[in-house]
């Protein structure tokens, strides 16, 4: 179990660290408290955001050829898995799995996760593992027949990380499956930039509600005095950088005490959130290639999203050949 007063005092010190460099930031991590994690859940079903509804048509569509990649016994270990919505549907056209193990930093999270699938898959195993994908971490052994692990990492969240980071985070979970293991990676593509900035904007305003709670989450994880109301949210592409970009405008000239700190803000000063890189399918080769060798990509009609199953290298990351791309 995690010892909550230390986790307490890191994130506090996250927190400061970021509210100090310039721009200011705060970590998307912390977007991830109950309320930011049912708005989360509300912005994925909004007709404007439309990775959700992709990327389930695309396992919908390709169940079969995905589970003859897969291969059958597997252990589906989901990354960050959320509600477990897109796994279920993963493991209903695998060929006798072996276990689902949901992949997560917060617990009370995967005891969520682990209650949904048993629900829907009563004879299956789950195994929730609890791990902090910021450094190398390792699978419990799985002392029972299966033959492989297969990752599966959904909703493009490989793009919340900067590019660099997710190719070491792609070197990292080959490391933790090992060589034979597999990789179903759904990640958002490039594309006319009014249909990712409707995306992130829908007229609701759950994106830009879920954009400012992060400020409430402060507030109680960093004794924080935000006040939310007086910061103006902002969600836009940026096409050369190929990302969304998350900002908080200061609406005012403002005093903010956090983590121990007083920040002074002046109106139009802004605070940095989150990124959200957009990647073709060539891009998403390139960072996996020195782990991951490609098996198959799917796309949806529009193709908007793309879907991939790759195989583990056998050669150590960073050691290995260039991927040859069919
Ligand atoms: N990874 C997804 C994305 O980038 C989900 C997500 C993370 C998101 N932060 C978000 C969606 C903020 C909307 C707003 O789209």
């Amino acid at each position: 179990m995690p010892d909550f007063a230390v986790t307490l005092a890191a994130a506090r010190a996250e927190i400061r660290e970021g509210l100090r460099r310039t721009p200011p930031s705060i970590s998307p991590k912390f977007f991830y408290d109950p309320v930011g994690s049912d708005l989360f859940e509300q912005i994925t079903r909004t007709p404007e955001y439309y990775l959700t509804a992709a990327e389930i048509g695309i396992l919908e569509n390709n169940l079969e050829e995905i589970a003859a990649g897969i291969g059958p016994r597997a252990v589906l270990a989901e990354i960050a898995a959320g509600s477990a919505r897109k796994a279920r549907i993963v493991l209903g056209g695998l060929e006798s799995p072996a276990a689902y193990a949901p992949v997560d930093i917060a617990e009370e999270m995967l005891a969520g996760q682990a209650a949904d699938v048993r629900r829907d898959f009563p004879h299956l195993k789950v195994i929730p593992v609890a791990a902090d994908f910021s450094r190398d971490f390792a699978f419990p052994a799985f002392d029972f027949d299966h033959s492989r692990i297969a990752l599966f990492y959904a909703g493009s969240s490989l793009g919340n990380f900067e590019p660099a980071a997710a190719a070491a985070f792609l070197a990292r979970l080959q490391r933790a499956a090992g060589a034979g293991s597999r990789l179903l990676l759904g990640v958002d593509r490039k594309k006319d930039p009014a249909v990712l900035n409707r995306a992130y904007n829908d007229p609701g305003g759950l994106n830009a509600a879920f954009n400012r709670n992060i400020l409430n989450n402060v507030n109680r994880l960093a004794d924080g005095d935000f006040d939310p109301e007086k910061w103006i949210p902002h969600q836009f592409y940026d096409e050369e950088k190929g990302r969304i970009e998350l900002w908080l405008e200061s609406a005012a000239d403002q005093t903010v005490r956090a983590a121990g700190e007083t920040l002074c803000f002046r109106a139009g000063d802004r605070l940095h959130t989150e990124n959200s890189y957009k990647y073709d399918v060539d891009d998403v080769l390139t960072l996996a290639a020195p782990a991951w060798t490609p098996l198959h990509v799917w796309c949806d009609p529009a193709e908007r999203f793309s879907v991939f199953l790759f195989a583990g290298r056998d050669t150590p990351p960073g050691g290995g050949a260039a991927a040859t791309v069919e």
